[in-house]
């Protein structure tokens, strides 16, 4: 017969990872036996008191409660503990070690699965207002080599701060979104406004959490992109705008230095892709390098 322990502040870690012992899925059980190891660590070493303990649930509770199709306030949350861009580093991290090929950084809430398919030197701004900008970009293997046919998806905020899904009233659905495909020499542009930096979501309990805590919500202004092509592994990025207020203090913690790009203006000369463009107008050039799937 197994025997009992009594379950103490001694011997809690141990008596609850021994009843998940039989977990048949190795995996599942190591991850359970290592939460439990660090949730006790944790209540320890803050000497979690009932009260506190209630408050979390509670907080949680409305968390959940905030989530529907649209709004993930779970996400959120671990968005703005770190988790997100934790997780998204170590699944990264052959990306990190590797200076030829670009940043990952988090997805975010606004992306959607049917971005409009568009041709190079579109316009993904389907609605008047905010200064006019031309993206050039390539997306390349980590030898730098060209990659046609790679795809090459792009979302971003107005000039107010704002996604097309946040205002349908005054924005078409898939204004500044855009699915391109490279041409023969990898290459992408399209015609856009310069986004605005923007608050993260923070009507919910996270927006409570950062008020609490003395933190703000927003994030420096940025464009989306995921690009993928046969034979490598798809990136998730984004380039934010040089000299954008947050960059020292992303909500999300979503910026790297590799990823903050210049947006000049250009008053004359502009390039090739922007030759029928009215001047002025901001440009960036973009070079997406992207791993090869192992
Ligand atoms: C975003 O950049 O779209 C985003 C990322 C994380 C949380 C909220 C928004
Ligand atoms: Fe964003």
């Amino acid at each position: 017969m197994p025997q009992r322990i009594d379950f103490t502040e001694e011997t809690s870690d141990d008596v609850v990872q021994a009843s998940f012992a039989r977990t048949p899925d190795p995996r599942l059980r190591h991850v359970l036996q290592r939460l439990v190891h660090h949730l006790h660590a944790f209540a320890r070493d803050v000497e979690l008191t009932q009260d506190e303990w209630e408050r979390g649930i509670a907080f949680l509770t409305e968390t959940g409660q905030m989530c529907d199709d649209d709004r993930q306030e779970f996400i959120l949350l671990s968005d703005v503990l770190g988790l997100s861009m934790l997780v998204d580093a170590i699944t990264n991290r052959s990306l990190s070690a590797n200076d030829e090929v670009t940043a990952s950084t988090v997805l975010g809430p606004f992306h959607v699965v049917d971005s409009p398919p568009r041709g190079n030197g579109d316009t993904i701004s389907l609605v008047d207002g905010g200064e006019p900008c031309l993206v050039t970009g390539r997306v390349l293997g980590s030898d730098g080599t060209p990659l046609p046919g790679a795809l090459v998806d792009v979302w971003q905020a107005d000039e107010r701060g704002f996604y097309d899904v946040q205002t349908p009233e005054r924005t078409p659905r898939g204004n500044l979104r855009g699915l391109f495909t490279t041409d023969d020499a990898g290459r992408f542009h399209f015609r856009t406004i310069v986004p605005a930096a923007y608050p993260i979501p923070h009507d919910g309990p996270v927006g409570r959490l950062l008020q609490l805590t003395e933190r703000h919500p927003y994030r420096p202004a940025h464009i989306h992109f995921i690009a993928g092509a046969p034979g490598h592994h798809p990136l998730t990025t984004h380039i934010f705008v040089a000299g954008s207020d947050y960059l020292d203090s992303d909500a999300v913690f979503g910026v790297k230095d590799s990823l903050i790009k210049e947006f000049p203006v250009v008053q004359a000369d502009p390039p090739a892709e922007g030759a029928d463009l009215p001047l002025p107008f901001r440009h960036c050039h973009v070079d997406i390098r992207l791993d090869v799937a192992r």
